[in-house]
């Protein structure tokens, strides 16, 4: 399929390549959608695309996934992303954040960077000396992961009333893998309203924390995924739904943070045969994406908390949703999202 083929399938709205000889900058911008705002989206630079067509294919897929993030979470933005393909060799990364700035202005204000995988709010403030249209900055609303965290509380308080019948989250048996920026602030919180924990991570030393702070019991990856609980919380890799964790689950939830949790689309039907309650993904981690957002005018950290506890509603909707028209809870949010941009 050609370039103009997949997008037209996909509805985006544009690619653009972006360049500057003098800095280096090999760029592109995705602009899925800006159907409800300005639309929304890091920049992810990386020096190890194996080639221009990987870089594609990645701005492709993340920016279509904004929309769907951004959609659902209510908010007045569409979605788009942007890839750097760093020089491999020594290069002056001020001059080159500021000519991909410049490449931004020049969409008028139609997609606003933030920081992402490869970039942080020092290369915002380069972008910035070009354009206002640019989120992320240091002194603004930080680190998204604490958002993040209470938003998937919020999605497991939802889901644990409508798929558990409980009305709070005491004695509520919780695996929790990853327990990095947003595993740790998530399992805080769910200590703080009285749920047992399992935790597992590569390093050790995050693990001791939330057994020494939350009480949690530390399990290797392979343990923590057959031990039996309520919900098991992906917050490490993607991915972590496949075909040799999913016979191993024993849990009747699975709501984490972790983008891309279904290896493959096939195992989302795959747990709902065994009668486990899948809270979509990018429903239920939003809360970044809304503290980013609240960016937008003056950063109010109150407002970004009270949009993101709104995540409880949202899987709300999406579980009753699903439990009425008998599709799975990701073909709903999906739907939720595609009558709002299309509908
Ligand atoms: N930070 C946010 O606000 C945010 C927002 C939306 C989605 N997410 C997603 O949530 C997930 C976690 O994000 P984060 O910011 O906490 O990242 P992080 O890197 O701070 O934490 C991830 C943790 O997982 C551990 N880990 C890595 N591989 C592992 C493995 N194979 N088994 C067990 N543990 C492993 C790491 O050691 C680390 O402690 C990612 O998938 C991220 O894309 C994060």
């Amino acid at each position: 399929m050609g370039y103009f083929d997949t997008l037209m399938a996909d509805r985006y709205e544009g690619l653009h390549f972006v360049s500057d000889g003098a800095s280096g900058l090999r760029g592109l911008i995705g602009l899925h959608s800006t159907r409800l705002g300005p639309a929304i989206g890091g920049t992810r630079a990386l020096a190890t695309y194996a080639s221009e067509e990987a870089a594609v294919q990645d701005v492709l897929r993340l920016s279509r996934g904004m929309s769907y993030k951004a959609a659902l979470a209510g908010l007045p933005h569409g979605g788009g992303k942007s890839v750097i393909m760093l020089p491999r060799g020594p290069f002056d990364r001020e001059r080159l954040f500021e000519a991909f700035g410049r490449a931004v202005h020049r969409l008028g204000g139609a997609y606003l960077p933030a920081e992402d995988s490869g970039t942080g709010p020092e290369d915002m403030a380069f972008i910035r000396r070009a354009t206002p249209h640019v989120l992320g900055l240091a002194g603004k609303s930080g680190d998204p992961s604490p958002v993040t965290a209470f938003g998937v509380l919020r999605g497991i308080q939802a889901a644990a009333r409508r798929v558990l019948g409980r009305s709070d989250l005491q004695g509520l048996r919780v695996t929790v893998m990853g327990v990095g920026h947003v595993g740790l602030p998530l399992c805080e919180l769910l200590h703080q309203q009285g749920a047992k924990l399992w935790v597992s991570d590569v390093d050790a030393g995050r693990m001791k924390v939330a057994v020494d702070r939350f009480g949690a019991t530390a399990l290797s990856p392979e343990a923590l995924v057959a031990q039996a609980a309520d919900v098991y919380a992906p917050c490490a890799l993607g991915g972590a739904i496949n075909d040799t964790t999913l016979p191993l689950l024993k849990v009747k939830l699975v709501a984490g943070a972790a983008n891309n949790q279904l290896a493959e689309a096939r195992h989302g039907e795959a747990l709902a045969n065994r009668g486990i309650t899948y809270c979509p993904d990018y429903a239920i981690n939003a809360g970044g994406l809304i503290n980013v957002a609240a960016e937008v005018g003056t950063y109010d950290r109150e407002k970004a908390y009270a949009r993101a506890a709104l995540i409880h509603d949202t899987i709300d909707q999406v579980l009753a949703r699903a439990k009425e028209t008998g599709l799975r809870p990701e073909q709903v949010a999906d739907k939720m999202v595609e009558e709002k941009l299309y509908g």
